[in-house]
């Protein structure tokens, strides 16, 4: 078994887990699917069981302040670029020449931000803390609920999201252990039972929340960020309360920030090419093409209709588009 392929199995093995996770696993639907050998469904999402554990153990400890800045997305729709993004902006006085000396040289941004269900959310004490959950809205903790914290949710394309989670697993070997095709998996995707899905509900009901309460929830698109990265940078530091002045447009920061997170940059460090996360994955695992419409490549016309039929549906009478 390779170092991956142990972490992982140890991850998801349903004996390691709290007597209560353990209870609520023994009468929760369950499905077999393509992530873990089964994903199980609690308020409506469906999670693996040790994902299942870290939502249980957030909505319990997780103690928000107002001063909290929440990015949230579903898997593989970009967690990874606004993470940096979001760091680099708000730091931006610490850390003024980013492309010759910066956190994010030597720190993966999974290591920097660190996602509530995690169980490591107790390590941060700055202000503002950042913290980032792939939660639907409704399961977040009260706490964030209850407080004035900003969330900044990033949605991608259903398709492009499915083909990056693909690759994902092929590079984590989660599918040689879980064994399934891209038929089964696109099924179980199109049926909601993805990891956090139903993909389109999580975005869906995001998206709704940033109408209603426009000052604390932003919905931003991978797709648009991809192509005006600096456009969206400003608009995300403005709704977070530390706009970019005139004057350190003109100096460059604004474009030094986009540059340093860049997909290109990123990818080619030390620490994203050969480091890994806490919990053992590899951080090479979190950047790939990271291409508007790249789904093409992956998804047979059969397959790309089938999520199209499906998003269709979902979208009926609420407004709401994904980009492309
Ligand atoms: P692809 O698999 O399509 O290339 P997440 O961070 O939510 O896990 O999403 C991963 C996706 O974001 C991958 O997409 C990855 O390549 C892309 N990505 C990672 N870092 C990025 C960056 N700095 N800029 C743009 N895209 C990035």
């Amino acid at each position: 078994m390779t170092n991956s392929k142990t972490t992982l199995s140890k991850l998801l093995a349903e004996s390691n887990f709290s007597q209560e996770c353990k209870e609520l696993l023994s009468y929760l639907p369950k499905d077999r699917s393509f992530f873990a050998e089964y994903l199980y469904q609690y308020q409506g999402f469906w999670y693996p069981p040790n994902l299942l554990e870290g939502v249980l153990n957030s909505q319990k400890h997780f103690q928000a302040r107002d001063s909290d800045i929440i990015l949230v997305s579903s898997p593989k729709s970009g967690t990874t670029w606004l993470k940096a993004l979001v760091y680099a902006s708000l730091h931006r006085q610490e850390h003024k020449t980013p492309l010759e000396s910066h956190p994010l040289l030597d720190n993966n941004p999974h290591s920097l931000v660190p996602f509530i269900e995690a169980f490591n959310f107790h390590t941060q004490d700055t202000s503002p803390r950042i913290f980032s959950t792939h939660m639907p809205l409704a399961s977040l903790p009260e706490s964030i609920r209850e407080s004035s914290c900003k969330v900044v949710y990033c949605c991608r394309n259903p398709k492009d999201a499915f083909v990056s989670l693909w690759h994902f697993m092929e590079k984590l070997t989660l599918k040689e252990m879980v064994g399934c095709t891209m038929e089964e998996m696109v099924s179980a995707f199109c049926r909601g039972s993805s990891v956090y899905g139903p993909f389109w509900d999580h975005a869906l009901e995001y998206w709704e929340e940033s109408r209603e309460n426009p000052k604390n929830v932003l919905f931003v698109m991978y797709e648009e960020m991809r192509e005006k990265p600096e456009d969206w940078v400003m608009r995300i530091a403005e709704f977070l309360g530390c706009p970019f002045t005139e004057r350190e447009i003109e100096d460059g920061v604004l474009e030094d920030i986009v540059k340093l997170c860049s997909l290109e940059n990123l990818s080619n460090l030390e620490v994203n090419q050969k480091g890994k996360l806490v919990n053992g994955m590899e951080t090479k695992a979190f950047f790939r093409k990271g291409e508007n419409g790249g789904w093409r490549d992956t998804l047979t016309p059969l397959l790309a209709e089938e999520i199209d039929k499906t998003t269709e549906q979902k979208l009926i009478g609420s407004g709401f588009r994904f980009f492309c």
